[in-house]
């Protein structure tokens, strides 16, 4: 079968068609997906079917592989590496994460260290409407940052909260705080580089309880508030609307993503792996 990469949004995304994901993967055909992904950050294969140790197996072509702090309890038995996201109530017990709600805009455990290098998310079970996941590129919310602005966060250290998880719920093994510099977490610059593609992207991680090192919690959130307002009006968003089957992978150190809320009612079911990061990389400042 022919494989083909088509486009899916101007700014961020592409679909790889005519591969068979379930079955072991060429070198050749990993160098592709590798280079096509490098180059739309987001893609999307459509019409897999994924056990969890072929999941496994394909994520790990693309690095290490991580597990999720805290979230061990939702991985399906024997697949450690393997995080469900999902609504279901089996009897009294929540199968997966996240639930139904909004997942606001974030890049995935960016409040680590080492946050992960990428995500790849299977779907199982979808609901008919909503649960679309939305991908924004953050080469290109930097790129248009008007000068000021980027003059603004040139050289600056995000704090990146770990004690909420994107639905906004206090993870079960921290402590409320009344004063966001206090948030624990990890530390990031604010404009990292990407290591493969050489290019500066804009890191935020997300914007609940992110305090800017330095400035007076009202100053950043002022400047936050600025830049988050020009990510949301820009035209560098990729919706994906879920069929089962789909697997989509995506570069977490150049993008966030946001997950749209569905109906409580519904099923859906999605088995998500990630792969292992490193320090995130300092951009060189402007002159
Ligand atoms: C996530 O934020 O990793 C989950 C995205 C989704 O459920 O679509």
């Amino acid at each position: 079968m022919t494989t083909e990469i088509v486009r899916l949004a101007g700014a961020i995304g592409a679909e790889i068609r005519g591969l068979d994901l379930s079955r072991e993967l060429s070198e050749y055909d990993r160098s592709l997906i590798q280079s096509a992904w490098m180059r739309h950050l987001v893609l999307v294969f459509r019409g897999q079917k994924l056990s969890d140790a072929a999941l496994v197996r394909f994520s790990a072509r693309f690095g290490e592989l991580d597990t999720v702090p805290g979230w061990e309890p939702f991985s399906p038995e024997g697949y450690p590496q393997v995080l469900t996201v999902s609504n279901v109530i089996d009897g009294n017990r929540a199968i997966g994460v996240l639930g139904d709600g909004e997942a606001a805009w974030h890049t995935d455990m960016s409040y680590l260290d080492l946050p992960p290098t990428a995500s790849l998310l299977h779907s199982h079970e979808v609901p008919e409407s909503g649960g679309d996941t939305l991908f924004m590129n953050m080469y290109a919310a930097l790129e248009t940052l008007p000068a000021d602005l980027r003059r603004a966060i040139d050289g600056r250290i995000l704090n990146h909260d770990a004690s909420h998880d994107s639905s906004g719920t206090l993870r079960g093994n921290h402590k409320p705080f009344a004063d966001i510099s206090e948030a624990p977490g990890a530390r990031h610059p604010m404009i990292r580089i990407h290591p493969v593609t050489g290019r500066p992207a804009l890191f935020l991680g997300r914007r609940l309880h992110a305090w800017i090192v330095g400035e007076s919690v009202a100053d950043s959130d002022a400047l936050l508030d600025r830049l988050w307002a020009h990510c949301s009006s820009g035209d560098f968003v990729y919706r994906h609307r879920w069929a089962p089957g789909d697997l989509l992978m995506w570069d977490n150190r150049c993008t966030m993503h946001r997950r749209e809320p569905f109906d409580p009612a519904a099923r859906r079911v999605m088995h998500r792996t990630q792969v292992k990061g490193f320090e995130p990389v300092v951009a060189a400042r402007a002159a």
